[in-house]
């Protein structure tokens, strides 16, 4: 009998768009988790019956949901369920919950003097969160009863803050001891007890409760783990154990919460890169092409590169004030360096957003208007989107900048050293969950401090050639390590194989 697999996330692996013509045409989802639960899949469970249940996001993924029903297929050829969830509903739970609200709890982004407010319109977006997360239990549920496998057979791994709920959504309606095991994952770091008391107290104590509906939750990193356990005990009262094992490198439980009869098992799982694949696709083409045109663009200088959406937490602010104080302070570098900062589009919908798109557009232009010259652009500022051009900058890099103010863990920080073509240096904030996993041979910020940015960006360019390939392949022999088979293989091992 194969092993029945259930995966649920917001986004999912195939978003449709409209031809001119009416028609639909489905392409890749992109992103960080999709890449490695679809990677660890197939490595680790390439004969399992997956499902992979998401929402609708536009108007054409609500066309292909109504006219494929449950027989949509991504590229793999994997079964998506897409959920056409009501767009209010949906609006309110993805951008005023999630999005607006606990992503910005989880990364402590607050502008606390004004926000957040919890006021009756709140309560209507958390009416619409709960349905969002009972849409997804209730197809969950439907998939998992009307499975052919056995109920132990059955493996259902949530992922991240949009599904907060839906782990104990699910189990009530699965009923206690049918065996299938759920796991919930969370992407992003988890707040401190006494910053997610901002939340209304029965939000913040439901969403808890829900996470804890799963067998066993996952994080990036011990941090976010230990102030999940931190939160299940200040906030719910819940019994739980620090005690349990871990092995050498961090990863694996950290904790178990006894909450409501049911345990559940916290653990570590580091998400890396699966090595081989990116490096197959670096080899493209289209890579090839925009390594090209970067190295013309670099003309022999030096290259600072940063790849990021265009996202609050990501700190592009700050990271462009440090390499304009780099440049203020070291004169040494004009005309020997360029930084690339690629800084794609991101939740526009929020204004937050488009506000800080605006203020990173205006601080580029200011950097580009205070030191070019007729012969050198010291700051190539692009906002649209373009994957190959992204790898290809991975390759070509000197230095490569990740300074979020907090992050679950990061790809690109692992991602750029494995791709870089003559072993790039990573300057590293502290605050990324893959600063974990990285810190012996990244350079480590307080991503607040522009002077030690700056500092660190110098330290970087100046770093003597064998030092930087011997740091370099200990980023990718740490990002391997991490790789989305093991990631994912680990989370299926703690659910009984
Ligand atoms: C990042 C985070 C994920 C999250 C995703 C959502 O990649 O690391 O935790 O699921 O953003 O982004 P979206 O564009 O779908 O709002």
């Amino acid at each position: 009998m194969k092993q029945r697999v259930l995966v649920a996330s917001n986004r999912g692996p195939v978003s449709y768009q409209f031809g001119t013509d009416g028609s639909l045409t489905g392409k890749r989802g992109g992103g960080g988790m999709i890449a490695g639960v679809t990677s660890g899949l197939a490595a680790v469970a390439p004969d399992a019956d997956v499902t992979w249940i998401c929402a609708a996001l536009s108007d054409a993924d609500r066309a292909a949901a109504r006219q494929h029903g449950t027989g949509s297929r991504d590229e793999d050829g994997v079964p998506v369920r897409m959920l056409d969830i009501p767009p209010d509903t949906f609006d309110r739970a993805y951008n005023n919950v999630a999005n607006s609200t606990l992503w910005f709890l989880h990364h402590l982004l607050f502008d606390t003097p004004v926000q957040p407010q919890f006021g009756h319109q709140f309560g209507r977006d958390w009416a619409a969160y709960l349905a969002y997360n009972e849409a997804f239990a209730e197809a969950l549920a439907q998939e998992a009863l009307t499975a052919a496998a056995p109920p132990a057979d059955i493996r259902v791994l949530i992922q991240d803050y949009h599904l907060s709920l839906a782990p104990r959504l699910l189990r009530d309606k699965l009923g206690g001891g049918t065996g299938t095991g759920i796991a919930h994952f969370h992407h992003t770091p988890w707040a401190p007890p006494d910053y997610y008391r901002l939340l209304p107290a029965g939000v913040g104590q439901t969403l808890l409760d829900g996470i804890l509906g799963a067998d066993h939750a996952g994080f990036h990193a011990r941090r976010w783990a230990a102030a999940f356990l931190d939160c299940c005990e200040a906030i719910l009262g819940a019994e739980v154990d620090r005690a349990a094992d871990r092995t050498a490198d961090g990863s694996g439980p950290v904790g178990r919460v006894r909450y409501r009869g049911h345990l559940t098992e916290v653990a570590v799982h580091p998400l890396g890169v699966d090595v081989p694949a990116l490096r197959a696709r670096a080899r493209a083409q289209d890579v090839r092409d925009h390594v090209g045109t970067l190295g013309l663009a670099a003309g022999g200088r030096k290259l600072i590169v940063r790849i990021d959406r265009t996202e609050l937490s990501k700190n592009i602010v700050r990271g462009l004030a440090a390499y304009r104080e780099l440049l203020a302070t070291r004169p040494q570098w004009h005309n020997r360096v360029v930084h690339l900062a690629f800084a794609y589009p991101s939740r526009s919908a929020l204004p937050e957003y488009r506000a800080y798109t605006d203020l990173v557009q205006r601080l580029a232009r200011e950097i580009c208007a205070e030191f070019g010259t007729a012969d050198w652009n010291p700051l190539i500022l692009e906002v649209k989107d373009d994957y190959p051009r992204s790898l290809a900058a991975c390759a070509v890099a000197d230095v490569l900048l990740v300074n979020p103010v907090r992050d679950g863990m990061n790809l690109v920080a692992q991602e750029g050293p494995v791709l870089s073509e003559h072993g790039c240096a990573l300057v590293l904030s502290r605050e990324a969950g893959a600063a974990a996993t990285l810190a012996a041979d990244a350079l480590l910020v307080n991503p607040y401090d522009v002077g030690e940015t700056a500092d660190a960006l110098h330290q970087a360019l100046v770093m003597p050639d064998a030092e930087r390939q011997r740091r370099n392949a200990g980023l990718v022999s740490r990002a391997a390590d991490a790789s989305p088979a093991r990631w994912l293989g680990d989370q299926l091992a703690a659910l009984g194989g």
